[in-house]
C-alpha cells in the first residue's frame, strides 16, 4: 500500500500568544514540527506534505526541501488545511496519514500501529484516541453501544454530557484517498464557521463507511500544544525522554532533574554530569568527561577527559584533556588544544590558544593567538579595542607573561620571551626578550 504524510502546520496558534508560529516553538531545543516530521519519517513515510500558512516563509526556511508544501492561504480550518494537500497527492497514493503539526511527542511506532490497523481493516478513515490525559480543549470521540466511533465533537459545540466523555481525539488519522479527497471538498461548515476535519468522522460512519481507532496507552503522545502550559508539560516530557537515553548510552547524571540537555547533543560514555548543568545545540562532548556543577555548554565541541567546572562555553572547541573553572567563559569561536588548563574568573573570546597553555586567573584573552607550553599570569589582558577597532595578539610558543601584564594590540610577544608583572606591552617583543614597565622598554633577558 502506497501512503504519504499530510502533516496540518498552517495555523497560527492564537493561544500560544506570540509572533512565533506555533510549529516553531521550541522543545528541548528542536522547533516542535522537526518531532512531528520525525515520527512520520520513523514510521516510513517518504512523502509528506505540509500544510504551512501563516509566516509560512519562515517555516519554509527551517525546512527547507526536505517535505513538500502546500499554502493554505486562509485558515479556514483542520478540513480546509488537509484540502490544500489534494492537488499534490489525489492519484498518487492509496492512503494518507494526517497529523496535526503541534504534537510533537507522537511516535513513530504508534503511528506505524495506526497505519498498519487501517490497512488491515480496510477502513476508509482510521483516528487516533487517547484516555487517561486530561480532556479539556479537545475533540472527544462519541461511540455508539457497540463502541463503535460515529463521529468526534469539538468541546466548543460538546452539550455537559458530551464532555464528560474521557475519550479525545489526538489529531492523528488515517484515510483511504478514494474516499477522503471527494468528501472533503464537500464538507460543510461547521457551526463554528471552520471547516473540522474531525467532522469527515461522522460522515465516515453515517454513510456506512468503516471506521477504525488505536487508542494510545500513554496520553502524552495525544498531547497537542495550544498554549504555553503545553508546551512546558511537553518540554518536560521530552527533557526526560533524553536524560534516560543519555544514561541508557552510559553517561552519568548526578541528579537528572537539574540537568537539562538538547535533543541535538551528543555525550560519549562514562562521561559524568553534575547537577544544574545545560548542555545545549549542536554540542559535541566525548566520553570521560565530567562537566559541571552549574555549567552552560553551547554549540561546542568538547573532547575526551575534559573537566569543566561551573563555567560558560558557547560555540567552541576543546581538544583532550582541557580543564575549565570554575567561574570562566569561553565566548565564541574560541579553540583550546590539548591539555590546556583555563582556571578561574577568565573570559576568551575568538583565540586559540595551543597545547598545555595555561590561564590561571582572572583573564581577558580576545582576538589573540598562542602557542604551546605559554603562561599567561593572573590579571593579563589583551588590550584588543581600540574603542574603534579589534586587533589580534600573538603570543608564541613557551612565553611567560607576567602577573597584570596588559598587552596592547595589536602585537606580538615573541617565543621564550617574557613580560615582567605590571608591565603594558605596546610594541613587539622579540624572542627570547623581557619587556619590562609601563609602557614596557626593552631589555636583554638576563638567562
Ligand atoms: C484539533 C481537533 C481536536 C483534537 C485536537 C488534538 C479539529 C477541528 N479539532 O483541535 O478534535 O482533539 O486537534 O490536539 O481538527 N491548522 C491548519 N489550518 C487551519 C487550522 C489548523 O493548518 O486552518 C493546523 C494547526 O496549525 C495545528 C493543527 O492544524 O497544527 C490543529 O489545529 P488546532 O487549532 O490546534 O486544533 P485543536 O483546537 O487543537
Ligand atoms: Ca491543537
Amino acid at each position: 500500500m502506497n501512503w504519504a504524510a499530510v502533516i496540518l502546520a498552517a495555523g497560527k496558534g492564537t493561544r500560544m500568544k506570540s509572533s512565533t508560529p506555533k510549529v516553531l516553538h521550541r522543545l528541548a531545543g528542536r522547533e516542535m514540527i522537526h518531532y512531528v516530521i520525525d515520527a512520520a519519517q520513523q514510521a516510513q513515510l517518504k512523502r509528506i506534505v505540509l500544510v504551512v500558512g501563516h509566516e509560512s516563509q519562515k517555516v519554509r526556511e527551517l525546512l527547507g526541501d526536505s517535505v513538500e508544501y502546500a499554502e493554505q492561504e486562509e485558515q479556514l480550518g483542520t478540513a480546509h488545511a488537509l484540502l490544500q494537500a489534494r492537488g499534490k497527492l489525489e492519484g498518487t497514493v492509496d492512503n494518507v496519514l494526517v497529523l496535526n503539526g503541534d504534537i510533537p511527542l507522537i511516535s513513530g511506532e504508534t503511528l506505524r500501529e495506526m497505519m498498519h490497523h487501517h490497512s488491515a481493516t480496510r477502513a476508509s478513515a482510521t483516528i487516533m484516541t487517547a484516555t487517561g490525559g486530561s480532556p479539556e480543549g479537545l475533540g472527544r470521540v462519541i461511540r455508539d453501544e457497540s463502541g463503535q466511533v460515529v463521529g468526534v465533537i469539538e468541546e466548543a459545540e460538546a452539550d455537559s454530557t458530551q464532555k464528560e466523555i474521557g475519550e479525545t481525539n489526538s489529531g492523528a488519522y488515517c484515510f483511504r484517498a478514494e474516499w477522503l479527497w471527494p468528501r472533503l471538498a464537500e464538507l460543510p461548515r461547521s457551526k463554528g464557521g471552520e471547516y473540522y476535519l474531525t467532522d469527515l468522522i461522522a460522515l465516515a460512519a453515517r454513510s456506512g463507511e468503516k471506521v477504525e481507532s488505536i487508542t494510545t496507552q500513554n496520553p502524552l503522545e495525544g498531547l497537542g500544544i495550544n498554549n504555553r502550559i503545553h508546551l512546558a508539560q511537553a518540554e518536560a516530557a521530552l527533557r526526560q525522554r533524553i536524560r534516560e537515553q543519555v544514561m541508557l548510552s552510559g553517561v552519568t547524571l548526578i541528579d537528572p532533574p537539574s540537568t537539562f540537555i538538547d535533543a541535538t547533543v551528543e555525550i560519549g560514555p562514562d562521561t559524568v554530569i553534575y547537577p544544574n548543568t545545560i548542555i545545549e545545540g549542536a554540542t559535541k562532548i566525548d566520553q570521560e568527561c565530567v562537566i559541571g556543577p552549574s555549567s552552560i555548554i553551547a554549540d561546542s565541541l568538547i573532547g575526551r577527559g575534559c573537566h569543566i567546572q561551573a563555567s560558560v562555553i558557547e560555540a567552541s572547541t576543546l581538544e583532550d584533556d582541557v580543564e575549565v573553572g570554575p567561574f570562566s567563559h569561553l565566548r565564541p569561536e574560541s579553540y583550546l588544544e590539548a591539555g590546556v588548563h583555563i582556571g578561574n574568573f577568565v573570559e576568551i573570546k575568538k583565540s586559540r590558544l595551543g597545547k598545555e597553555t595555561k590561564v590561571g586567573h582572572f583573564s581577558y584573552l580576545g582576538d589573540a593567538t598562542i602557542g604551546r607550553n605559554v603562561n599567561i599570569g593572573a590579571g593579563t589582558i589583551t588590550c584588543n579595542y581600540d574603542g574603534v577597532q579589534k586587533h589580534p595578539t600573538f603570543i608564541d610558543d613557551d612565553a611567560f607573561i607576567g602577573s597584570d601584564s596588559m598587552l596592547v594590540a595589536p602585537v606580538r610577544i615573541g617565543a621564550r620571551a617574557i613580560t615582567a608583572a605590571g608591565s603594558v606591552v605596546n610594541h613587539d617583543v622579540p624572542p627570547d626578550m623581557l619587556a619590562v614597565g609601563a609602557p614596557a622598554r626593552l631589555r636583554a633577558k638576563k638567562r
